[in-house]
């Protein structure tokens, strides 16, 4: 595997991987867990080559956020990659992703409104301009997105549409451990005990899926849902919501495909998870 920090070199190697075959880029943030690592197996089944991009991307933290205490673990996340068969570990530095004078934005409008882009204002602009950096930069055939962060894939899937980028999107199911817990960066900052209180997220969705499923008003499985989660431990519920699968346009009533998803706080820990609804 090489490992790649400046961006003409990282060119040089994707234009060689490129002339030998299909490349697929996998983008993470590192602090790599079995979801990512999937996200690279799944990687080699689409192309002969895959890079792993692994950028802590300032630009889609808001002022309050864990940037600096996002965990960083590069060393062990390069074995990892290695291990499951990456060619090429592409590390920018801050300064080569947004140099001095750096002052565009990609802005994707419909699928990032509401849901995390409402409570994380300029979140998905952050995303969607390193995202298109990212394309840019290594021109691969296609891209892997896992489906637990889902608004970031429909957010991704409307840009590459939009923009008439030459990359194929595929989004990965969710890795999940044996309660059901989505896996996470972020579940690194849950406490014991809030670890025993983050499996009640999985199983919320899960049963208020299939009261919606089974012809309970949307509105009301959603207040339920919610109250539940409160009722479990979580301090609070930024969104429970039923949302159209592809566009994530809200649905007031259950139209398939449909998506739920939901944000809550445990703690400090701020929680995502999503499920397909029928
Ligand atoms: O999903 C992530 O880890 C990030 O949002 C991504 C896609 C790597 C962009 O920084």
């Amino acid at each position: 595997m090489q490992t790649i920090r400046d961006l003409s070199q990282l060119r040089d190697a994707a234009a060689a991987a490129r002339k030998a075959g299909r490349l697929a880029l996998v983008p993470t943030m590192g602090a790599l867990h079995d979801g990512h690592l999937a996200l690279v197996r799944e990687a080699r089944r689409h192309a002969d080559a895959v890079a792993v991009s692994i950028f802590v991307n300032p630009t889609q933290f808001g002022p309050n956020e864990d940037l600096d205490a996002y965990p960083r673990q590069e060393a062990r996340d390069l074995e990892l990659i290695e291990a499951a068969g990456a060619a090429i570990a592409w590390l920018p530095e801050v300064a080569t992703m947004y140099p001095p004078g750096f002052a565009t934005s990609v802005r994707v409008g419909g699928p990032s409104e509401g849901l995390c882009g409402g409570t994380r204002p300029g979140h998905f602009d952050g995303v969607a301009t390193v995202v298109t950096k990212l394309f840019n930069q290594v021109l691969p055939d296609v891209a892997l997105f896992g489906e637990k962060d889902y608004q970031q894939l429909a957010v991704i899937r409307r840009l590459v549409a939009d923009l008439d980028l030459r990359v194929e999107i595929v989004g990965v199911p969710t890795v999940r451990e044996d309660d059901g817990l989505a896996r996470s960066s972020r579940n690194a900052y849950l406490s014991r005990d809030e670890r025993a209180i983050a499996a009640a997220l999985p199983r919320v969705l899960t049963q208020t899926a299939a009261r919606i499923v089974a012809g309970d008003a949307v509105a009301a499985a959603l207040a339920a849902g919610s109250a539940e989660l409160v009722d479990a431990g979580f301090a609070s519920v930024d969104y429970l919501e039923l949302r159209d699968a592809e566009t994530l346009a809200p649905l007031p009533d259950l139209v398939r495909p449909a998506r739920l998803l939901v944000a809550a706080r445990l703690g400090t820990t701020r929680l995502i998870d999503n499920i397909a609804v029928g």
